[in-house]
């Protein structure tokens, strides 16, 4: 018999106080890599002890470096140089972490030892051409199933070249992993977005003494111009994280809760600029600036949604935020409207599809588009909901209960694991009556 996780979460409830939300995945993930190949010791506070940066970390050790993890969000990492890299005796097992595959396979095309990048069913499943086709144009040489899912094999080499791409889809993973190939490629590197995405990479890349110049739409890295030199790395909270709490209290009356020290880099703060559209009233308190990226406390207290257009360009400044932006369309007054987001198909599950079906399930007039959705708001009930094994997913339907008229029950939550362990507790110290159990199916 398997066993799984479960959410159970009885109706009604409000969010009051204070708290810190997990450490923000994607800079998380950059620091190992980094750290990895700078030279000296880099001492990272506040890293996300979740199951997709672990893998991140794991893989590295399996590199040859020695990464010491005290727990508690430190991490010490004795980096060994952009060539001190070594290959690993075995596969290295990505789990769930899109972004752990795709940034290195970036950096692995361009080690000169072979390596091959694996994952669970899910991953497994995710296109990886995304990124191994400008590889190859660098050449690279790599290797996915026929249908261009992992594993991925890589043959070392050690003579990219570098190339200008012009990425069809807004992805960081992609250019981040062009980054990290044109880090060790002949000449220049550039890479052209249809839209700005999240910039973690490049300013880290920055902080570690690595020149990346800017040009519009367009990042170019000269290719072995420096070498990185170890930095110490303070994680602030991720804000997709802190979206469960801000959509919480924006949809319960009477809520006020006050998430500290989140990473609100102009990149990813799409869900503030969508939930403000909506009508939500949320601030920014002492904004500053910690190791390059920005960081505020965000107060939101509850006020009346209103359904919106949500403007195209907001997609990938938002895109990991879906799930529970559905959860605040499906509470506002009218109808909400998402185009332009088909990426959401190709995410840890299809969200589009997944989301639609556990909304119709809680009574949610929920209408999927090839590339979106239409969502009018109304009562929403309980019921039995599926996550699709999708993180994101199983903490957005839990968020649905403050405003459900009976209990909801969450199946497959087992993968919150991956990128916020402690969101059940964090939720019920806020209010929510929320239960996690491990059953037997
Ligand atoms: C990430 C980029 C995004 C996001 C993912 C993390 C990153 O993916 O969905 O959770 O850390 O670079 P895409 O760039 O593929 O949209």
């Amino acid at each position: 018999m398997k066993k799984e996780v479960i959410f159970k979460i009885n109706p009604g409830g409000q969010f009051n106080g204070d708290t810190r939300v997990a450490s923000d995945k994607s800079i998380s993930h950059r620091s190992i890599i980094l750290g990895s190949i700078a030279e000296g010791v880099t001492q990272v506070d506040g890293f996300l002890e979740a199951e997709d940066t672990l893998s991140t970390l794991k893989a590295f050790r399996h590199l040859g470096v020695r990464i010491e993890h005290h727990g508690q969000g430190r991490v010490e990492i004795q980096g060994v140089g952009m060539n001190g890299l070594s290959a690993s005796s075995e596969p290295l097992d990505l789990g769930n972490s899109g972004t752990s595959m795709r940034l290195m396979s970036g950096l692995l095309s361009a080690q000169s030892f072979d390596s091959v990048l694996t994952g669970d069913e899910s991953l497994s499943k995710r296109p990886m051409q995304r990124v191994t086709v400008p590889l190859a144009k660098m050449g690279a040489v790599l290797e996915t199933t026929n249908s261009g899912t992992a594993p991925i094999r890589i043959q070392g080499n050690s003579h990219l070249n570098g190339i200008h791409y012009s990425m069809d889809i807004a992805s960081a993973q992609v250019k981040s992993c062009l980054l990290l190939a044109g880090l060790y490629a002949q000449g220049t590197t550039s890479i052209t977005e249809p839209a700005p995405t999240r910039d973690h990479t490049e300013r880290m890349l920055e902080g570690f003494g690595y020149p990346v110049k800017r040009e519009g739409s367009t990042v170019l890295i000269e290719g072995r111009q420096a070498s990185l030199k170890a930095v110490n790395i303070d994680v602030p909270g991720d804000i997709s994280s802190a979206a469960f709490f801000m959509v919480g209290a924006s949809i319960s009356p009477g809520s006020n809760v006050l998430l500290k020290h989140v990473g609100v880099n102009p990149t990813r703060t799409g869900i503030i600029d969508i939930l403000r559209l909506m009508g939500s009233n949320i601030e920014l308190l002492n904004q500053r600036t910690v190791g390059g990226e920005m960081v505020a406390d965000i107060r939101i207290r509850y006020a009346p949604l209103q359904g919106v257009k949500i403007p195209e360009y907001l997609v990938p400044l938002a895109i990991d935020e879906f799930p529970v932006i559905f959860v605040a369309a499906a509470c506002a007054e009218g109808q909400t409207v998402l185009t332009g987001a088909a990426e959401l198909r190709v995410k840890e599950s299809d969200r589009i599809q997944v989301m639609a079906d556990g909304l119709q399930q809680l009574g949610i007039d929920a209408n999927p588009t090839p590339d979106g959705m239409r969502i009018t708001g109304s009562k929403l009930g309980g019921g039995v909901v599926d996550s699709g094994g999708d993180h994101r997913i199983a903490m957005a339907f839990s968020i649905a209960a403050l405003k459900s008229t009976s209990r909801i029950e969450i199946r497959r939550c087992d993968n919150v694991q991956t990128s916020f362990p402690d969101f059940p507790e964090i939720a019920a110290r806020l209010g929510l009556d929320i239960q996690r159990s491990q059953e037997s199916v």
